[in-house]
């Protein structure tokens, strides 16, 4: 049976010097979207980068387990087919010098899958992402499309080998309202039919108010806020989670 919940318990990151991360626990369920938020270098993307071991050098994981519903994993294992990964910035996701289409084609490799099948497969993710020529974009360099169809592109990348959820952290961030919209109703659909765990990883609250289930917020290094995200807009109770939310009725009132 597929796996239904992807776990992060006890995580610990330290830099040689510091801790980063304290004690994080998460657990991403099939079909939910989790948001978390929190204040700048609170710990939000090593904790994301964790889960799959891409951590950056000198950060090292001291203590902590990925678990799929509830045996533990090695993390590595899980990148690509287990767990998608989307990033902010997309441009710098792509190698310059090498077409859209190249992208897929080496990521579809990964699962035996080459020539014609290769093809189909990834015009079906690019026309899943909104692109209504697939083998238009295919042919073209990462230059050569926009920073919204780049982060669509990423998406559909992070989608190529069919994982069961995706890791997205700050996808809308570089977008303009329309084109972060449009890409919010995309992650929920793919929430709805593929029926994927989202982690989602934003400091907009608006984002979480249109998409999440549930809310983590994190600062300096800790979670010090989990509930529902309905409950968090309306009784917020750490510190931190009232002044996000304070913070964001003030833009929004
Ligand atoms: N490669 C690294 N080496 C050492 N410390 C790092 C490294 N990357 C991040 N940090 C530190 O770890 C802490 C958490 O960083 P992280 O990038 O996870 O925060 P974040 O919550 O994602 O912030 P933001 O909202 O700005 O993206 C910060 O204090 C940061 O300075
Ligand atoms: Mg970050």
């Amino acid at each position: 049976m597929s796996p239904r919940a992807l776990s992060l318990l006890a995580l610990h990151l330290h830099d040689g010097e510091h801790a980063l991360v304290r004690d994080v626990s998460l657990t991403i369920r099939r079909g939910k979207v989790l948001g978390l938020v929190g204040t700048s270098g609170g710990g939000k993307s090593l904790t994301t980068l964790a889960i799959l071991d891409l951590l950056p050098p000198g950060v090292k994981r001291v203590a902590g387990l990925v678990a799929l519903d509830s045996q533990p994993v090695e993390p590595a294992t899980l990148r690509g087919r287990i767990v998608g990964l989307v990033q902010q910035a997309p441009r710098g996701g792509f190698n310059p010098l090498v077409s859209i289409g190249r992208h897929f084609l080496e990521t579809l490799a990964c699962d035996g899958l080459r020539g014609a099948p290769a093809w189909e497969k990834m015009q079906g993710l690019l026309a899943e992402v909104g692109f209504e020529r697939p083998a238009e974009i295919a042919s073209l360099y990462p230059s050569q499309l926009s920073g919204g169809m780049l982060q669509r592109v990423m998406l559909a990348l992070a989608l190529a080998r069919d994982p069961l959820f995706l890791l997205a952290d700050e996808p809308t961030t570089d977008l303009d309202l329309v084109v972060q919209a449009r890409l919010l109703d995309l992650l929920e659909a793919l929430v709805q039919r593929r029926g994927i765990g989202l982690l989602l990883v934003t400091h907009d609250l608006s984002v979480i108010a249109r998409l999440a289930d549930t809310v983590a917020v994190m600062d300096q290094g800790r979670i010090v806020e989990l509930q529902s995200a309905h409950n968090l807009f309306e009784d917020p109770a750490h510190p931190r989670a009232q002044a996000l939310v304070a913070a964001h009725r003030a833009l929004y009132a």
